[in-house]
């Protein structure tokens, strides 16, 4: 890491972050507290980031999977998630977006926007064949998170995340997460763009 990156690391780590975060791959001798940041930059929109910071909303209703308590009801991470004045959310954000593997090829993923009739038929993907919605909220015609909340909700995902990231996600979750609990899909890249472009169209209400 170049020497800038070890003063943002203090940073992190004077604002308590490093508690619950990890922000490089190495590993922590207990299951970290909250999601790793150490791929942040690949993974999160900048303005999302920017955002989430200052007014941070909650992506797992169910607590963070090492949480003792998930899937219980009963997260032991104390809520609401810290938050940061402007000034300091704006350098941790540039901080956070500086993290990215150095091993991730360019995804396939192109800004074509889908037709309607693609994004029925993916949407069906979805909802049917893949069951993604069981563990994840995506949006309903009312503009309305729905879904499941064993995993982290993708009704704001195309505020939240990037479209490579995504697309890296469903083809190789274990460059990110060793052990994950979503099951594997072993999609083609066809079926992955498809279901990558559709989850960049969900959007709730705030940037974040
Ligand atoms: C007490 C533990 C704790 C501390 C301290 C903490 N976080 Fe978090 N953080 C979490 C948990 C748990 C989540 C997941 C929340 C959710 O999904 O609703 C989270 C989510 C996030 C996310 C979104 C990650 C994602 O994948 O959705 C970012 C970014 C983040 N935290 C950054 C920070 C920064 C920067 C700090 C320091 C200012 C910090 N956190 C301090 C526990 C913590
Ligand atoms: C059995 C529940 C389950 C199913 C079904 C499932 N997932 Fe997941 N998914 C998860 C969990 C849990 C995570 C968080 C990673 C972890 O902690 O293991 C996740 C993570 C994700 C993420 C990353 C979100 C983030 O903010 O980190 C995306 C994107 C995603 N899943 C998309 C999908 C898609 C698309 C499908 C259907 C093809 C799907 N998931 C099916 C449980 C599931």
């Amino acid at each position: 890491m170049p020497a800038s990156a070890f003063a943002d690391l203090s940073l992190a780590e004077n604002h308590g972050c490093t508690q619950c975060h990890r922000f490089t791959q190495e590993a922590s001798e207990e299951p970290p507290k909250g999601p790793d940041l150490f791929y942040a930059g690949n993974k999160f929109q900048k303005n999302w980031l920017e955002n989430f910071l200052q007014n941070p909303v909650v992506v797992r209703k169910a607590g963070y999977t090492s949480d003792p308590g998930f899937l219980k009801g009963t997260p032991t991470v104390a809520q609401p998630h810290p938050s940061l004045p402007e000034k300091e959310a704006r350098e941790m954000t540039d901080f956070l977006m500086s993290l990215k593997l150095s091993d991730l090829p360019a995804s396939p993923v192109e800004g074509e926007p889908l037709t309607k009739g693609e994004k029925v038929r993916i949407k069906i993907l979805f909802e049917r064949n893949f069951g993604c919605i069981a563990c994840h909220e995506g949006v309903n015609l009312a503009g309305q998170p729905r879904g499941g909340i064993s995993g982290p909700s993708l009704a704001n995902a195309g505020n939240r995340l990037t479209a490579d990231w995504v697309f890296h996600w469903l083809k190789t979750p274990e460059k990110f997460l060793p052990k994950s609990r979503m099951p594997l899909y072993d999609l083609d890249d066809e079926t992955a763009v498809k279901l990558t472009q559709y989850l960049m169209t969900l959007k709730i209400g705030r940037q974040n």
